[in-house]
Order: structure tokens, then sequence, then C-alpha cells
């Protein structure tokens, strides 16, 4: 191809479109399902890879770039120095180990926080700019971890909570009431695992509350059949990770879902892990991340929904939090 003819005048640098970045910590099952899904959406104009295992993380960016005949342009790189990631809008980690059958979240906080000691400062000397999106497990705890070795302001440190839960929740819910997931509204907040909490009292469907009129239908749905399928949802990471050794699908999905709205200003609600000091009676000087509806944009988190809860949902998201705090506020940091 020749030059085109640009009948003498010329875009000035400053007028070129931005470009944007994301850079994914952790070329793990979670974090190439993560770079996948982004890659398909079309919303990143280089992506960076970055792990400490150079030959896979080679063997994966490969694989991605020889898709590129199927894909919109995007520039690949990786690398197992964080300078890579230089520049990031977004950066997304999800590093660190993982559950074997039957561990839970919480079990995994002192690795991962040493593991995070070694990753966060170098990320946010990189891109003092970005937005943080921790993914790796507990990752409430380490969205805490994060916003405090970043020393970002905490709109800016978003972790993917119970997004995810949220979605498992709205899938079980679809599949009893044989509607589309996408037309069921409802929320688990709290700890991403095993104290999150149903918010049953705002449940709809296309805008009808459902609580009510399932008690009136069916009697199978007493408090005990609520908290099966609430149970359901927890048990859902623990079956999965039993039967294939780990969770990634639905993972990429939400992350992706949750970085188009935050790189693309979309001010949609998603339930996300944010500083919930004084929301629903949890103490202020309880500097405790969890999730709880929030408003996304290009800033980050622009504002966290005031839910109206019923006594006893309160209670247990502080319940939910509680047992968060105890693992955040014995970390030196
Ligand atoms: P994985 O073992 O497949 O991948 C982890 C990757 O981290 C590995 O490739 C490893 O080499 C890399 N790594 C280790 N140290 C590193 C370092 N210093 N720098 C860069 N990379 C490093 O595990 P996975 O299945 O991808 O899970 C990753 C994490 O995501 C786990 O903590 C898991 O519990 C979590 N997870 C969270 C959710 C969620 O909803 N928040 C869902 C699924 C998994
Ligand atoms: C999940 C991970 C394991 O899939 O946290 O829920």
């Amino acid at each position: 191809f020749g030059p085109v003819a640009d009948g003498g005048s010329t875009t000035p640098t400053s007028h070129r479109r931005r470009l944007t970045k994301i850079s994914v910590i952790g070329a793990g099952n979670v974090g190439m399902a993560i770079a996948q899904t982004i890659l398909t959406r079309d919303m990143a104009d280089e992506i960076a890879l970055v792990d400490a295992l150079p030959d896979k993380l080679r063997g994966e960016m490969l694989d991605l770039q020889h898709a590129a005949a199927f894909l919109p342009r995007v520039r690949l790189v990786s690398d197992t120095d964080m300078s890579v990631t230089r520049g990031s809008d977004l950066a997304i980690v999800t590093a660190g180990a993982r559950q074997i059958p039957g561990e839970t979240r919480l079990n995994l906080l002192q690795r991962n926080v040493a593991l995070f000691r070694k990753i966060v400062p170098p990320l946010a000397e990189h891109s003092p700019e970005a937005l943080l999106l921790i993914v790796s497990n507990p990752v409430d705890v380490l969205t805490y971890v994060a916003w405090k070795l970043s020393g970002f302001p905490a709109s800016r440190v978003i972790g993917s909570g119970t997004n995810l839960d949220s979605s498992r929740f709205r899938f079980l819910l679809a599949e009893h009431l044989q509607v589309n997931a996408q037309d069921v509204q409802a929320y688990m907040v709290g700890e991403h695992g095993d104290s999150s909490v149903a918010i049953w009292s705002s449940m709809s469907v296309a805008g009808m509350p459902v609580l009510k009129s399932l008690r009136e239908s069916h009697e199978r749905f007493d408090e005990e059949a609520l908290e099966g399928i609430r149970r359901a949802v927890v048990d859902s990471a623990y079956e999965v990770i039993s039967l294939k050794g780990y969770t990634s699908w639905a993972i990429g999905y939400s992350v992706a879902s949750l970085a188009a709205s935050l790189l693309r200003d979309q001010h949609r609600i998603h339930p996300v892990s944010v500083l919930a000091s004084g929301f629903h009676g949890i103490p202020h000087d309880h500097q405790v991340f969890l999730s709880l509806p929030a408003r996304l944009g290009r800033a980050g988190v622009l504002g966290v929904a005031e839910m109206e809860l019923t006594e006893e949902e309160a209670r247990r998201l502080r319940r939910s939090a509680k047992t968060l705090w105890d693992n955040c506020h014995l970390l030196d940091l």
C-alpha cells in the first residue's frame, strides 16, 4: 500500500484518539478467560499480559495472537516484568494461589498477600492513573490490600466481588422461574464467598417484585427453600472446583462486563467490592471492602446504591463485614 494523500493537512498528535490499554496480571485460567473475553468484546487497543512463568506466558500470548484474523485488531504484549503494563487504563489482577477442592477462599490469604506486596507497588508506579480491578482470592481482603499498597483513592480500587455470585443467583432463579437470567434483577452482596448475603426483599423480574408472588404460588418457597438457593450459589464455586479444578468462564464474562462499564463510562450498577465503611451500620472505622451495588464509570466507583434492606439482611451484611474486617485489620500494611 502506498501513502494516502492528505492534501497538506496533518492531524496534530493531540487530536488523535487516546488508545485504551488493559493489563492482566496472572495469565492462568482466570486471567486468560478474562483476556479472551475482553478481546472478543473489542474494548482495548492494547492488552498486556504478565505472569511469573515466561514459557506459559509466551505460549498464551502467541495462542491468542494466532486468532488475529477473527478478532478486532489489538496489540498484544507480554512480559514477566511489570514495566510492560506502563500506562494502563485498567489493570486486572488475577495472579496468585487458587483453592484446592474443599478449601475456602480466605485460606489463600497469607500466600496471596505476600504476592500482592510484590505485584501492587510496581503496578501502581507504572500506571499511577489506572483503575485497579482485583480478582485474586480472597478478593475482598485483597482489594483492601491493593488499596493500601497502591495508595490510590478507594474509588479507583475495585474488587470483582459478588458480580459473579449475583450472576449465579440470577441463573438459579431464572431456571426456577423459567425466564431469561438477564430479566432477573437480584443481588448477592457482602463477601464474595461463604458469608455472602442474598437480597431477597428487592428481587424482581421485569420490574415485578417476585418474593411475594413466589410465596403465594409455590408452597416450596418458604424460608428454608430460599436459604437453599443462597446455599446453592455459595456452593457453586466449590462444585465447579471439585469437578474441573478451577472456575474460569463465568468469572471471565463477569470481569469483562465490569471492564466495559468502567472503560466505556457506562454508569451501570454492578455489585462489586468497594470501601463499605458506614454503609448499613458497618462501623466507620472498619475500612472493609465488600460488595454493594455500585455505579461504575471511567473514574471508577461513581457512587454506591443505598439499598433498602430488611433487618435480617442488614444483620447478615454486618456479619459478613465483620468476617472480612477480622481478616483485614491484623494485616501489617
Ligand atoms: P492459576 O494457577 O491458573 O493462575 C495463577 C497465575 O498466577 C499462574 O499462571 C501463576 O504463574 C501466576 N503468578 C504467580 N505469581 C505471580 C507473580 N509474582 N506475577 C505474575 N503472575 C504470577 O489460577 P487461576 O485459576 O487463574 O486463579 C487465579 C486467582 O483467581 C485465584 O486466587 C483464584 O482463587 C481467583 N479467582 C477469583 C474469582 C473471583 O470471583 N474473584 C473467580 C475465580 C478465581
Ligand atoms: C469463584 C471463585 C473460586 O468462582 O472465587 O467463585
